[in-house]
């Protein structure tokens, strides 16, 4: 089955091919201005002289000829011979009736695998505002991607394995060092509670992190013990295990805070075991090399632009790395599931050792020659002076202050009307922090100004959900239960005939989303659908219209907004509060 928009283009397509114009990739696509059409065709223009006619001559043929149809309402010439198209009432309420099908359409199962890195968390270092966008972007591109039929697995990939491991363990033990865990010799049982909490472990890390700095014999010993880690040290394999778990602790609540989850929650240190016969099987391909006692691959190409180092499989200390792990984590997940295309949602500062990354990848054959490897990266969030975001004295912005800022802005803002839901106000501040990030054009940098965001008017969070609850609280106060069932009908109403308009493009938003990987896609839509729906809102009488089949027709429009509101925002991963 065709929608609307394929229906006029096969027709504006005979309608030329009955002109004996050849052409078969008629494309219709939104007018730009809309008081002058709803869509609008502008292939004329590059077809006109070849075939003999000026622009407006063949444009207004085509328009002609459209105005006999059923389904359009006028058809008219813009400009130099832009055709305009108004559809008839008639033909957008069946669009609309069709929505389902339409989404289930575009919704098959594609058959096709994507694993998808995100989060990316890091033990004992504060989550900053860079890990949000990559939770809140990653999550909308997994359900993104499952909405549309593909199969979708997840992993957070906690950041657990490097040298940063070495530097926490020996901070541990400068704090406590008559534990039992850095006692080679020790034969007991070791404690099953950490030892440090995971705040102690945000002041540990950034200590130990100057002290090795500053002092080379601790280096040395950061160095050691990361490597003794790797290589199974009991003590401090067992001492790790408590404080990674401690420390997930607090980024779980703020994923869950965010709406965000996992399939699986697996770390650098996953893919340990393979490690070893990773490095062997490159040294032995002669894929990797030895190079001043580190083992390299190069993965320069002629025609680079910039200068592309070799790719860091070993470090000459022995331990393995950043680069090392993501290397042998592709062979783990590959052993796995063998998806078609794998997906790191990553801010742009790492997007050099992604290259290099997915060229090693390739070159060792570690994955098929069609596996696409795909680094979705991401720009900064600013503060309002446009420069990375601080704290009012001038630290790194963390996740949770920033969530705290957010959720202190929306509690004053609803608790104006006295009544002041804890939960109800976390949904909502979610909502503004997402929606926010999610806004913006993925790869440009862009300020957050909490004012702007936390506003109940603009392209915010809170004005997409106080939309959504608004038309889901017109239906409740009706009283009737089956609002779905009611009929559509063609009113002389132009506010309800816009937000009409405007639903039947969801299913194409869903798809340019994807196709483009941009969530800001949706959101644009969003708003621009809650506009109209608020608009009609405004101008209309839809409880107390008399006239009963136009009351049922506009709860029914009320009840398609919010169930296209819905569906989007939980794309997006937002929830909706029942009230607000
Ligand atoms: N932990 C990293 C960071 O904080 C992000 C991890 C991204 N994923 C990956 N497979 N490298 O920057």
């Amino acid at each position: 089955m065709i929608n609307l928009i394929e229906e006029v283009e096969n027709k504006i397509q005979s309608i030329l091919n009955e002109l004996n114009i050849q052409v078969d990739n008629v494309k219709v696509v939104e007018c730009n201005r809309a008081e002058l059409g709803q869509y609008q065709y502008n292939g004329v223009m590059a077809l006109a002289k070849k075939y003999g006619y000026t622009s407006q001559e063949l444009a207004q043929l085509v328009c002609d000829k459209l105005k006999q149809d059923e389904l359009i309402k006028d058809a008219n010439v813009a400009g130099v011979g832009f055709v305009n198209i108004t559809f008839n009432n008639s033909a957008l309420i069946n669009q609309l009736n069709r929505h389902k099908e339409e989404v289930d359409k575009i919704c098959t199962p594609k058959g096709h695998k994507i694993f998808i890195d995100y989060g990316g968390p890091n033990v004992a270092k504060t989550l900053h505002v860079g890990h949000l966008r990559s939770a809140d972007i990653g999550e909308g591109l997994k359900r993104l991607a499952r909405k549309l039929g593909y199969e979708v697995i997840s992993d957070v990939h906690f950041g657990d394995w490097g040298r940063q491991m070495g530097m926490v363990i020996a901070g541990i033990e400068e704090r406590m060092p008559d534990l039992p865990f850095f006692d080679e010799n020790y034969k007991g049982e070791y404690p099953t509670i950490s030892p440090v909490s995971s705040e102690d472990l945000e002041k540990i890390y950034p200590l130990a992190n100057i002290k090795a700095k500053e002092d080379e014999e601790f280096l040395n010993k950061c160095r050691k013990i990361t490597y003794e880690l790797q290589n199974g040290r009991e003590g401090y394999y067992k001492l790790w295990k408590l404080f990674v778990a401690e420390s997930m602790r607090p980024v779980m609540k703020t994923y869950d805070f965010l709406n965000v989850s996992f399939d699986l929650y697996e770390g650098e240190s996953t893919c340990n075991e393979l490690i070893a016969p990773m490095v062997k099987d490159l040294i032995d391909r002669k894929v990797a090399y030895e190079s001043q006692g580190a083992v390299v691959i190069d993965v320069a190409k002629d025609d680079d632009k910039v200068e592309v180092p070799p790719f860091l499989v070993l470090k000459s200390d022995g331990a393995a790395m950043y680069s090392t792990t993501d290397m042998a984590t592709i062979l783990s997940r590959q052993r796995r599931f063998e998806p078609n295309e794998y997906w790191y949602v990553a801010d742009n500062r790492q997007s050099l050792h992604f290259l290099q990354l997915f060229r090693a990848v390739k070159k060792a054959q570690y994955v098929k020659d069609d596996t696409q490897l795909i680094h979705f990266a991401f720009g900064t969030m600013n503060g309002k002076d446009g420069k990375p975001f601080k704290t009012r004295d001038g630290g790194v912005m963390s996740a949770l202050t920033l969530i705290d800022n957010v959720k202190t802005e929306i509690r004053n803002k609803m608790s104006n009307g006295g009544e002041n839901d804890e939960e109800i106000c976390d949904i909502i501040s979610s909502a503004t922090l997402k929606f926010a990030d999610l806004s913006n054009n993925r790869e440009t940098d862009f300020i957050f100004d909490i004012d702007k965001f936390c506003a109940l008017e603009g392209k915010t969070g809170p004005y997409i959900l106080y939309t959504t609850v608004r038309a889901n609280s017109i239906i409740k106060k009706s009283q009737l239960t089956n609002v779905d069932k009611f009929e559509l009908l063609d009113i002389d109403n132009k506010a309800y005939i816009d937000v009409i308009l405007n639903a039947i493009k969801a299913p194409m938003v869903l798809q340019k989303a994807f196709e483009q990987k941009a969530l800001n896609i949706i959101c644009d839509y969003l708003f621009v659908l809650s506009n109209s729906f608020n608009n009609f809102y405004s101008q209309t009488k839809i409880l107390t219209e008399s006239d009963k089949k136009k009351r049922d027709s506009y709860l029914k429009l009320c009840y398609i907004v919010s169930k296209i509101n819905e569906e989007l925002l939980d794309i997006l991963a937002i929830k909706v509060p029942d009230r607000m």
